[in-house]
């Protein structure tokens, strides 16, 4: 690199807060739910949003240049990102907006956090009803694809299922959705087992699923399941803490049951691939005992835990890793 690429791509690093920041003003302010009918001119838009139309005008354009929006002679429209812009489309991305946001307060503190561990602000502590709202809200947008994919390419065929830390309750409501034969139980937090309930209720689901208040590093729920689903949890979790989640989910399972479980994990070398590397240092700001895992280090436990037959899948749609391990 000369020193004028190296500047200009330092440059560009500082300065990448700028286009999200873009991005979260813009949702907030509506602009991407006021494109979803039909193109509409500047004067339209700031009619709508109730703002003054040269304010509007530099963000409509930031965002066509981002291409994140499109601009043609009858005014702006979504095209390249319409799927997840869109209001209503199941792939709708907004709700990881608001995560966003509430993660990025958390990295203002980065700093802070890196030198005194007590001063991360843990996603789960003291979590308010309104906080578990958004945060589920952030959990369900990140969900859907993969519980698809789950749900598609796996037999649950009668199965009874335990989703722990089951976040919107997603992967188990929709595999319950395509098997009518499932049954099962999550359990989560008391605010987001809250949530879980109403969810199932909405789905129609209750004489099939429930979910339970429970904190599964305090205690954990009896019977005999088929599979067990932990999907983004680990990470939260230090070592010994895990190896006993992971010992109870073994004794749960019925022989030959299995689980299911996604994280972000490393390379050994640690500087790979690119979202664990990024996830590691989130966790530094949202978990005081958090670990991003290395793929070596979370073989090393199931094994420990006398888990077989582990299986290693890279193609679900997600920057994470699905694990599937057997009883
Ligand atoms: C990152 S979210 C994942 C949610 C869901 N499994 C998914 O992948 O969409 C982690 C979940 O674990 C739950 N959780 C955190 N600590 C817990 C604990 N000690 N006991 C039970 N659930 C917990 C959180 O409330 C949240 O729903």
């Amino acid at each position: 690199m000369n020193i004028k690429e190296e500047m200009s791509n330092f440059k560009a690093m500082v300065n990448s807060y700028k286009l999200t920041n873009l991005i979260i003003a813009a949702n907030n302010i509506g602009i991407f739910n006021c494109l979803t009918e039909r193109d509409k001119n500047i004067e339209q838009i700031a009619k709508k949003l109730e703002v003054m139309s040269n304010r509007i005008e530099p963000i409509l354009n930031g965002l066509v240049f981002y291409k994140i929006i499109s601009k043609n002679e009858n005014g702006y429209y979504l095209d390249e990102y319409k799927d997840v812009l869109l209001k209503g489309s199941k792939f709708n991305q907004t709700g990881y907006i608001n995560f966003a946001q509430t993660i990025m307060k958390k990295y203002n503190n980065l700093e802070n956090a890196i030198k005194n561990n007590e001063l991360s602000t843990s996603n789960f502590e003291k979590l308010t009803d309104e906080q578990a709202e958004s945060f589920v809200e952030g959990m369900q947008a990140n969900a859907i694809p993969q519980a698809e994919y789950i749900a598609s390419k796996y037999d649950f065929e009668n199965h009874r299922i335990l989703d722990i830390g089951a976040g919107a309750g997603t992967y188990l409501i929709n595999v319950s959705k395509k098997y009518k034969s499932v049954t099962g139980t999550m359990i989560d937090l008391p605010q987001v087992s809250k949530i879980q309930n109403r969810n199932i209720e909405k789905e129609k689901l209750q004489d099939r699923l429930k979910s339970v208040s429970c904190d599964y590093n305090k205690d954990f729920p009896d019977g005999f399941y088929d599979a067990v689903f932990l999907f983004a949890v680990v990470h939260q979790e230090p070592d010994g803490n895990l190896k006993r989640l992971l010992n109870n989910i073994y004794s749960v399972l019925k022989p030959n049951g299995r689980l299911f479980l996604t994280s972000f994990f490393l390379n050994d070398d640690k500087i790979s691939p690119e979202f664990s590397v990024q996830f590691a240092i989130e966790m530094i700001v949202s978990s005081q005992n958090g670990k991003v895992y290395t793929h070596r280090e979370i073989n090393d436990l199931l094994k420990d835990c006398n888990f077989s037959n582990i299986e290693i899948i890279d193609e679900i749609p997600s920057p994470a890793t699905l694990y599937i391990a057997q009883k």
